[in-house]
């Protein structure tokens, strides 16, 4: 097992990372530009194994041994010893290759750098060293210590070795790996979106408000969250600057068209819980003010549960195409994708068992209705799902 680790980066990603590593036993070096952050950063960890101590979790002892393998450290070169150093700055691909071909001086030949980017090219990071085949990307979810997945992303420039012991690490440290291919938004960010643009889309159609909408995907989803609650949740500005990345890096694929709704909201500054308002309205506790923006009634009509399951059947479509799509072109193996989607983000059920279970010829037909009534490219199916269709296969047997 991998024993020593360099973090850099201690915000909320580095920090969630270094408490993984940590309570697997790692000897973690944190590593920050702003003493401040480091400060902050070994503050949570106290508040955090503080709450898994009254909750019964871990004892004294562990909480002890959790924080003493891990130091907090002021200069780069302090990481030079390092068999593995993850990176979790900020997303700006400049700065990210200067520290990298920083840090490449540092450290010994076979150590391997990660970056836990969510929108970079693996690739472009890569590039900025003597040995990229060293570079891989290495993707948590937030918050680190509770989200089970962990995609695995190797470069073009990616050795063999370095793909086996990344992944051998994260199974060690006692996540869920899913290995995606180095494209934009990777799995997860990739095949959730139409979650988000599809329900504002409805929304802007004047089809349902957005508590109809969440709720729908609740009721007959199991979604834990609607999607209008999520996006205040993460914030309409990450939110939204996901999208618009994702999007331009496909080229303006009108599958991921951004929406002015969000755009709007993020610009007047209405960006979620953080903000205590977005969608909905939220005290000063962050807690959603109950019949904020509500206007559809109590009683349940006929057209309502019609209303509701138009919703989710357009939704759960294009998000299995999407799955679909993702897995026509290699992104990831199926069962990857499922798993992404259950352990990254909390979705009931996987994606591609979603579409078996619904029929094939069920996500063909729903999106082929979609794609008459709007003759926009984004409903346009996936040529897997076509040819499952004609040909009678399913994801999983
Ligand atoms: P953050 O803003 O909470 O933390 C970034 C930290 O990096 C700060 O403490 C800052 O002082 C430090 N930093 C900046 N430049 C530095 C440098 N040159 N050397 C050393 N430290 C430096 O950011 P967050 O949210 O933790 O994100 C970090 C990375 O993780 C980004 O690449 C982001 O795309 C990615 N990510 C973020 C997720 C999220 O939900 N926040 C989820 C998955 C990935």
């Amino acid at each position: 097992m991998i024993k020593k680790v360099g973090i850099i980066g201690s915000g909320t990603m580095g920090s969630g990372i270094a408490q993984v590593a940590a309570t697997v036993g790692c000897i973690v070096k944190l590593y920050d530009t702003k003493q401040v952050a480091l400060d902050k950063s070994k503050a949570a960890l106290e508040k955090i194994l503080n709450r898994l101590i009254q909750k019964g979790r871990i004892d004294e002892t562990e909480k002890e041994r959790i924080q003493g393998n891990i130091s907090y450290v002021d200069t780069l070169k302090d990481l030079g010893d390092s068999d593995l150093t993850i990176e979790a700055i900020v997303e700006n691909l400049d700065i990210k290759q200067k520290v990298f071909s920083e840090l490449e001086t540092y450290l010994s030949d076979d150590a391997i750098i990660a970056s836990n980017t969510s929108s970079l090219s693996i690739a472009s990071i890569a590039s900025s060293l003597q040995k990229p085949e060293r570079c891989i990307g290495i993707h948590f979810f937030n918050p680190a210590p509770l989200m089970k997945l962990v995609e695995v992303i190797p470069a073009i420039q990616t050795s063999q070795e370095v793909l086996e012991k990344a992944t051998q690490t994260i199974a060690d440290w006692k996540k869920v790996v899913a290995v995606a291919k180095d494209t934009p938004g990777f799995i997860v960010n990739r095949v959730a979106r139409p979650f988000y643009g599809e329900s504002l889309r409805i929304y802007e159609e004047g089809l349902a408000d957005f508590a109809t909408i969440d709720k729908a995907l609740k009721m007959l989803g199991g979604f834990r969250m609607g999607p209008f609650e999520l996006m205040d949740f993460i914030g309409n500005d990450v939110n939204y600057t996901v999208t618009e990345t994702v999007f331009t890096a496909f080229y303006f694929d009108a599958r991921y068209k951004p929406s002015f709704t969000q755009k709007r909201l993020s610009e007047a500054g209405y960006l979620g819980r953080k903000t205590g308002k977005g969608y909905y309205d939220y005290d000063e506790n962050g807690k959603k003010i109950e019949n904020s923006n509500v206007t559809s009634s109590a009683v349940e009509t006929p057209q309502d549960v019609e209303l509701s399951r138009q919703i989710f059947n357009r939704v759960l479509a294009m998000l299995i195409n999407e799955a679909a799509d993702a897995l026509f072109l290699n992104i990831a193996s199926a069962e990857d994708i499922d798993n992404a989607m259950t352990k990254g983000v909390n979705y009931p059920k996987g994606l591609l068992a979603w579409a078996d279970e619904k029929g094939i010829d069920w996500c063909v037909k729903t999106l082929d209705d979609l794609y008459d009534e709007y003759h926009e490219d984004r409903y346009r199916c996936s040529p897997l799902l076509r040819k499952m269709n004609r040909v009678g296969t399913k994801f999983f047997n």
